[in-house]
C-alpha cells in the first residue's frame, strides 16, 4: 500500500482516491504518525506527502517524523510536501513575489522515470505562494517553469521525488501519469488491491474490534447507511441491530424498500419505528423553515433515544456504526484542513449517549461508496438512489406540513421519478424532486374552476451539491410529467419548473 500523509490540502483524499483506482490500496493519515507506525500498517511501499496551506519557516508549521527521510521508503512531496522536504533536509524556501495559481507549462529537463512516458513540456496545476529557492543536498532539478526553476526535483539515491504542482487534479495533464510512474515504477507497488480487499480488510478488522458485541447502526435507507449495513450485516450478522425510524416523511415506497431489502430480503435484524405521530404532533402549525429543521432534527434523537433505551434495557449496546464518508469529514475539518462547513448528520446523536463509533466509509468517496455496494449485492435502485435529506421532505413543503401536504409531494414525486427513468436520465440527473409551493391558484379542469396547489419540479446537475446548475430536461419529459401530475394527484392543478442554478438559490426549498 501507498500512505499519503496529510498536510492540510483540499485535495489530499484525492491522491489516495487516484492511487486505488490503480488497484493500489492508499490511504491517507496525519503528518504526525510515527514511521514505526506508519511500517506497522503492513506492506507499506512508499509515501507521498499531501500538499497545505502553511508556510515551513512558520513556528507551528506542520513536519513529519525525521526518521521517515532515512528509512529507505520512496517519498513523492507535493507543493507543501515538496517544500517540507528541502526546508528540513537543509534547503531553503521562500515566499514568492507573487502567488502562482492556474495552468502553468513546464519542461522535463532530465529524464527520469518519474516522467517515463509523457512529453519533454507539458501543462501542470500549479497552486503556491512559496517556492523553494535552493535545493537540499542531493537533490537535482527534472523540470522547469518559466516562473519556477525548480518545478520538479528528485535526490534519486535517497529516492524523494517533489512536485511543485498538484498531479492529483484532473487540469495537470499527465498528472496521473507521474503518479502511475512513481507508484509503479519507483515504489514498485503491485495493482492487486479491488473492492474485494476492502471488503475483506474492513471485515476482518470490524470483527475483530467487536467481537461478540452488538452493534447498533441508524439505518435512513440512503446509499451511506445502506452500504455500511450490508457491509456489517456480512461481517457480524445478527450482532448488527439495525434501526430504521420512519419520521412519515419519507419518500413514497421508501419505508417499504427498506424493509423489503433488509428485512425480508437479507434477512438483517430490522427495527423499524413509527414515529410519524410524534413528528406530526411537533410539526403542528409550524411555518418557519429552520424552526421545522429544528424539531425534525431534534425529535428524531429523541425517538432515536427513546427506542435506544427500549432496546438496551435488557442489554449494553457498546457500538454506533455510522455512514460517515471522507466528504463527511474533511467537511467538518480535519486537524490540519480548514473547515468549509460543519456536516450535519441527520439531527446528531445525543450528547450523554456513550457509544464507540465504527465508522468503515470514512476513507471513501460517494462513487467507491456506490462501487462498494454494488460488489456487497445491493440492488441498483438503492446503490443509486439520490441524496435525500435529512429532515425529508418536511424542507420540500412550503409552510405548514400536512397529511394531506405529504401525500400530494410523495405521489407528484413518484411520477417524476418514473418518468425521469423511463426517459433514461436517472444517472444523469445529480438531485430530482418534486416540491410543494405554498401556493394556490386558479384553474379549470373539465369546465370546472379549480383552486389549488402548484407543484414545482426541481431537477439539478451537480458534482457534490456544494454547487449545482438547473438540469436541461427534454421538453417532452417536462410535458409529460405536468400532464400527468395534474391529471393524477388530486389538489394539484399547476406544475412549474424551478429554472435557478446553486448559488444563489439552495437546492433543497427550506
Ligand atoms: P442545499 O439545499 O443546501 O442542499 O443546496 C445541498 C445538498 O444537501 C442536501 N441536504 C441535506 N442533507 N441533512 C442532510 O443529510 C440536511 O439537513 C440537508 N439539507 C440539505 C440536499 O438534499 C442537497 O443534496
Amino acid at each position: 500500500k501507498i500512505i499519503v500523509l496529510d498536510f492540510g490540502s483540499q485535495y489530499n483524499q484525492l491522491i489516495a482516491r487516484r492511487i486505488r483506482e490503480f488497484g493500489v490500496y492508499s490511504e491517507l493519515h496525519s503528518n504526525e504518525m510515527k514511521l514505526e507506525d506508519i511500517l506497522a500498517l503492513g506492506d507499506v511501499k512508499g509515501i507521498v506527502f499531501s500538499g497545505g496551506p502553511n508556510s515551513v519557516y512558520e513556528a507551528d508549521a506542520p513536519k513529519c517524523d525525521p526518521a521517515i527521510f532515512t528509512s529507505g521508503l520512496p517519498i513523492l512531496g507535493i507543493c507543501y510536501g515538496m517544500q517540507m522536504i528541502h526546508y528540513e533536509m537543509g534547503g531553503k524556501v521562500e515566499s514568492s513575489e507573487e502567488r502562482q495559481y492556474g495552468r502553468t507549462e513546464i519542461t522535463i529537463d532530465h529524464e527520469n522515470e518519474l516522467f517515463a512516458g509523457t512529453p519533454k513540456k507539458q501543462t501542470v496545476w500549479m497552486s503556491h505562494g512559496d517556492k523553494v529557492s535552493q535545493l537540499a543536498p542531493g537533490f537535482e532539478v527534472l523540470a522547469t517553469s518559466d516562473t519556477c526553476p525548480n518545478a520538479a526535483t528528485a535526490n534519486i539515491e535517497k529516492k524523494i521525488y517533489t512536485l511543485q504542482f498538484h498531479p492529483e487534479v484532473r487540469n495537470s495533464e499527465y498528472g496521473n501519469d507521474i503518479l502511475r510512474n512513481f507508484v509503479f515504477k519507483i515504489c514498485q507497488a503491485k495493482n492487486n488491491w479491488s473492492m474485494k480487499d476492502f471488503i475483506a480488510t474492513q471485515t476482518k478488522k470490524i470483527q475483530e474490534q467487536v467481537g461478540s458485541d452488538k452493534v447498533l447502526l441508524g439505518l435512513s435507507g440512503g446509499v451511506d447507511s445502506s452500504v455500511v449495513a450490508a457491509l456489517l450485516h456480512q461481517a457480524i450478522g445478527d450482532q448488527l441491530i439495525c434501526m430504521f425510524i420512519d419520521h412519515g416523511l419519507l419518500r413514497k415506497g421508501e419505508a417499504e424498500s427498506v424493509v423489503e431489502t433488509f428485512g425480508k430480503n437479507m434477512n438483517v435484524n430490522l427495527v423499524k419505528i413509527d414515529a410519524k405521530d410524534r413528528f406530526m404532533s411537533k410539526l403542528k402549525g409550524v411555518t418557519d423553515p429552520e424552526k421545522k429543521r429544528k424539531i425534525i432534527g431534534n425529535e428524531f434523537v429523541y425517538t432515536f433515544d427513546d427506542e435506544v433505551k427500549k432496546l438496551t434495557a435488557g442489554e449494553e449496546i457498546k457500538w454506533l456504526a455510522q455512514g460517515t464518508l471522507y466528504t463527511d469529514v474533511i467537511e467538518s475539518g480535519t486537524k490540519t484542513a480548514q473547515t468549509i462547513k460543519s456536516h450535519h448528520n441527520v439531527g446528531g446523536l445525543p450528547k450523554d449517549m456513550q457509544f464507540q463509533l465504527i465508522e468503515p466509509l470514512n476513507t471513501l468517496f460517494k462513487d467507491e461508496v456506490r462501487a462498494l455496494g454494488e460488489e456487497l449485492g445491493l440492488p441498483e435502485e438503492m446503490v443509486w438512489r439520490q441524496p435525500f435529506p435529512g429532515p425529508g421532505l418536511g424542507i420540500r413543503i412550503l409552510g405548514d406540513v400536512t397529511d394531506e401536504k405529504i401525500k400530494i409531494v410523495q405521489d407528484s414525486d413518484y411520477i417524476l421519478r418514473e418518468e425521469i427513468a423511463k426517459a433514461g436520465l436517472n444517472k444523469e440527473i445529480w438531485q430530482y424532486f418534486t416540491a410543494l409551493t405554498n401556493m394556490r391558484s386558479v384553474g379549470v379542469m373539465g369546465d370546472q374552476r379549480t383552486y389549488d396547489y402548484a407543484v414545482a419540479i426541481r431537477a439539478v446537475t451537480s458534482i457534490d451539491g456544494m454547487t449545482a446548475d438547473w438540469a436541461k430536461i427534454p421538453f417532452e419529459v417536462l410535458d409529460r410529467i405536468s400532464n400527468r401530475i395534474v391529471n393524477e394527484v388530486d389538489h394539484v392543478n399547476r406544475v412549474v419548473y424551478d429554472i435557478t442554478s446553486k448559488p444563489p438559490g439552495t437546492i433543497e426549498f427550506e
